[in-house]
């Protein structure tokens, strides 16, 4: 069956009330929470959630308040017990093992050493100081004292709080003691790191230093990492896939330009209105295919074959036989073609924007470098793939649609003429 995820949830499933699995064949019969809460008085709190994490990504769970983020991830360590479905744990010695049907013994095994949680606020012990809570985990695990306290100060060092060890909690401000429970939850060295919410308390400046710190820890050790936020910034400046909430189910998974510029409910659009999606939106998803009838072909000329943009006749696109863009010939005279990460790097851009130059990018270069192109010259940026073959173009439309509509000016143009 090859690689796994670390963890893989089937049918997870939660019900608040006196007699929970009554409710499990009416949610098969697809009644939805609010019938279910008003015919029964139980609640739903999650509803047949399936999902897997990669190893070494960041799994992200979204939802308005209400929606069943905490009631999932807490079914998953078991800090609640699920009314119905699986949580695989795929472990590298002992196979796969279902954590949903795990004896206590069990648990507090993967509870030391597998997976580690950090809430919302803090959850610090007041009366340890910063390095033995940082430290708290080592001690169930049994390690030594001299072990446990390099490690704490290794991973005290890691979220900067160097030289605060002997401090307590109530001495550090909200984002150190954020901080310290982040140092806490790395040290036992579970590959597994489960948050809720972790940073909705903070400021918006430490909280972008806070999901720095987190990235470089998911890189630097390798961790695979369930977040829980209600922040869409958040959750696209993060994660690797986004799984979206709603009445207790997951309603799409997705990475977040799938999700940004193909939201599959109504719920999920609202939440993406707002979104920004310069850091987000690629390239290749906004630009006008390099293709009729976009483009039409006109004639060819020292071995290359030359298209011209439908109503823009003035600019003419010279390709080789591979498919690779050789030659931009706008209004009668040659314009040079230049890497845009290599321009930016080179040449401050200022007012006066380049006529006789303009950027090649890549398919996955990402909108806001698109626009710091578009700052340095007046001419379409090229998009190019792998192969260094012309994939498609961005000129003004593409980028006011991509950044107004969040998606493709030739998707909506089809879609339009559908
Ligand atoms: N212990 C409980 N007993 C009864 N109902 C509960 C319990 N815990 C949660 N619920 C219900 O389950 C649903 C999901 O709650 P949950 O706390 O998972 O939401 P959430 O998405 O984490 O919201 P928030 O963003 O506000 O933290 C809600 O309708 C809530 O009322
Ligand atoms: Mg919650």
């Amino acid at each position: 069956m090859g690689c796994f995820g670390v963890i893989r949830a089937e049918g997870v499933t939660k019900i608040f009330g006196p007699d929970p699995e009554s409710i499990l064949p009416l949610l098969k019969q697809g009644k939805k929470k609010e019938e279910i809460q008003r015919e029964t008085g139980h609640v739903v709190g999650v509803n047949n959630a399936s999902f897997e994490l990669e190893p070494g990504e960041v799994f992200v769970i979204m939802g308005l308040s209400g929606s069943g983020k905490s009631t999932l991830i807490r079914c998953i360590n078991r800090l609640i017990d699920p009314t119905a479905g699986k949580i695989i744990l795929k472990h590298p010695e002992r196979g796969e093992e279902d954590i949903a049907a795990m004896d206590a013994e069990g648990l507090r095994h993967i509870r030391t050493h597998e997976m580690s949680m950090v809430f919302q606020h803090f959850a610090l012990f007041p009366h340890r100081t910063v390095l033995s809570n940082v430290v708290y985990g080592l001690e169930i695990q049994g390690r030594d004292k001299k072990e446990r306290e390099e490690l704490g100060r290794k991973f005290l060092a890691m979220v900067g709080l160097e030289g605060w060890e002997d401090h307590y909690p109530f001495e550090l401000s909200g984002g150190m003691q954020q901080r310290v429970g982040l140092a806490r939850a790395v040290a036992t060295e579970g590959k597994v790191l489960l948050m809720d919410e972790p940073f909705s308390a903070l400021d918006p400046l430490i909280k972008v230093q806070m999901q720095n710190e987190l990235i470089k820890i998911q890189q630097e050790l390798g961790r695979t990492i369930l977040f829980i936020t209600h922040d869409l910034d958040e959750a696209m400046r993060i994660g690797d896939h986004i799984a979206i909430m709603d009445g207790g189910e997951i309603v799409q998974i997705g990475n977040p330009e799938e999700i940004l510029v193909n939201p599959r409910t109504e719920y999920v659009a609202n939440f993406v209105e707002h979104a920004d999606p310069t850091g987000v939106i690629t390239a290749s998803t906004v630009a006008l295919p390099f293709k009729a009838p976009h483009f039409e072909p006109a004639g060819e000329e020292g071995g290359l074959s030359y298209y011209v943009r439908h109503g823009y006749p003035d600019i003419r696109f010279g390709v080789d036989n591979q498919g690779c863009l050789q030659k931009l010939v706008v209004n009668g005279e040659e314009a040079a073609l230049a890497d845009l990460d290599e321009a930016l790097a080179r040449e401050r851009t200022g007012p006066e924007r380049r006529v006789d130059t303009t950027v090649q990018c890549n398919e996955d270069t990402i909108l806001r470098q698109v626009l710091r192109g578009r700052a340095f010259t007046q001419l379409p940026v090229i998009v190019r793939d792998t192969e260094q073959r012309i994939t498609g173009v961005i000129d003004e439309p593409e980028l006011i649609h991509g950044i107004l509509e969040k998606r493709g000016y030739a998707l909506t143009e089809e879609a339009a003429s559908a």
